[in-house]
């Protein structure tokens, strides 16, 4: 919350996003948390193109945060192809993604948060479009590449995550600008895993909400099984969500952070600690960020199925 105490501020988001189930869980938290307000979605390509990331936006927003509009870069399902429940009858936002951000931005001066937990492409195009925009962001929260705190750089790659790893001249660029930005990498998202059991309690505890996280994920924890993930998936997006209301359940490193943009680890994130006093000038002209590296994965958890069953 933007004060202090127990004044009934809400966080005010712009959630960027490439739908995708761990997005679509993310969202669902949102929309059901008292202390979020969702001024707006806007879709980017990544888990999908961006066609169906757009559709698959315009569907959960129809689905879970009915007012709340979505805005796109221009005008194979990405959701593991659920049945889908009742019509898409959202309508996407006139503007193009990064219009949609400065122009809500502006119009908000200090108090838009932007959670973007797809490729950094729109925050980067909107930093672009109003450089003096940065100023007026109340902070950026990603999820988004990792530092190696637990041995793992990279899930795209074995040195990227997949974030970073699709647009890394936007993550630098994001990384780098005028506003505070706090990153949830792999370092805390591989550490909170939604197990099937928690799952299945979503699905008979937790309403239409918590079938519907179930039934998304159903594809997902295949997928993850595949790939030799234990039973469960990571709780990618959705860390970054919990960081919004509950950032005490994490620990943060700060100092600047760059990202390599060229060669075979394009998208890898290296942050410079503000406790290193090696001159480093790649870093040292840049602000600093908030990297999480380490997390209270039972508590963040717990607050995903105390605000489902709420
Ligand atoms: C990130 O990549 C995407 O596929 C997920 O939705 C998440 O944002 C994890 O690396
Ligand atoms: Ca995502």
């Amino acid at each position: 919350m933007h004060g202090h105490g127990n004044d009934m501020t809400k966080h005010r988001i712009i959630f960027d996003t490439d739908p995708g189930i761990d997005d679509a869980i993310a969202l669902v938290f949102q929309a059901r948390h008292p202390a979020i307000e969702l001024v707006g979605i806007t879709s980017v390509f990544g888990n999908a193109d961006i066609d169906t990331t757009t559709a698959n936006a315009r569907y959960l927003a129809s689905r879970f945060a009915p007012h709340v509009p979505v805005a796109h870069i221009h005008g194979k399902d990405a959701l593991g192809e659920i049945e889908r429940i009742g019509h898409v009858d959202k309508q996407e936002d006139g503007h193009a993604a990064h219009r949609f951000i400065v122009d809500t931005v502006r119009a908000n001066p200090g108090e838009i948060m932007l959670l973007a937990v797809g490729l950094l492409t729109n925050l980067a195009l909107a930093l672009k479009e109003g450089p003096g925009v940065a100023a007026l962001v109340h902070e950026v929260v990603v999820m988004g590449g990792a530092f190696g705190i637990h041995g793992v750089l990279g899930n795209a790659t074995p040195a990227t995550e997949a974030n970073t790893h699709g647009d890394p001249d936007a993550a630098d660029i994001v990384f780098g600008a005028p506003w505070k930005v706090s990153i949830a990498g792999l370092d805390v998202t591989h550490e909170t895993v939604m197990t099937r059991a928690f799952l299945a309690s979503l699905r008979d505890g937790a309403g239409d909400a918590g079938r519907f996280v179930w039934d998304v994920s159903r594809f997902y924890q295949g997928f993850h099984a595949d790939d030799g993930v234990p039973d469960g998936i990571y709780a990618h997006d959705y860390s970054a969500a919990a960081y919004v209301v509950a950032r005490d359940l994490f620990a943060t490193r700060r100092g600047p952070v760059r990202v390599l943009t060229d060669g075979i680890a394009a998208g890898l994130t290296i942050q410079k600690p503000d406790s290193m006093h090696t001159h480093a000038p790649d870093w040292d002209a840049r602000p600093d960020c908030e990297a999480c590296i380490g997390v209270d994965a039972d508590a963040v958890l717990d607050l995903f199925a105390n605000t489902l069953r709420n």
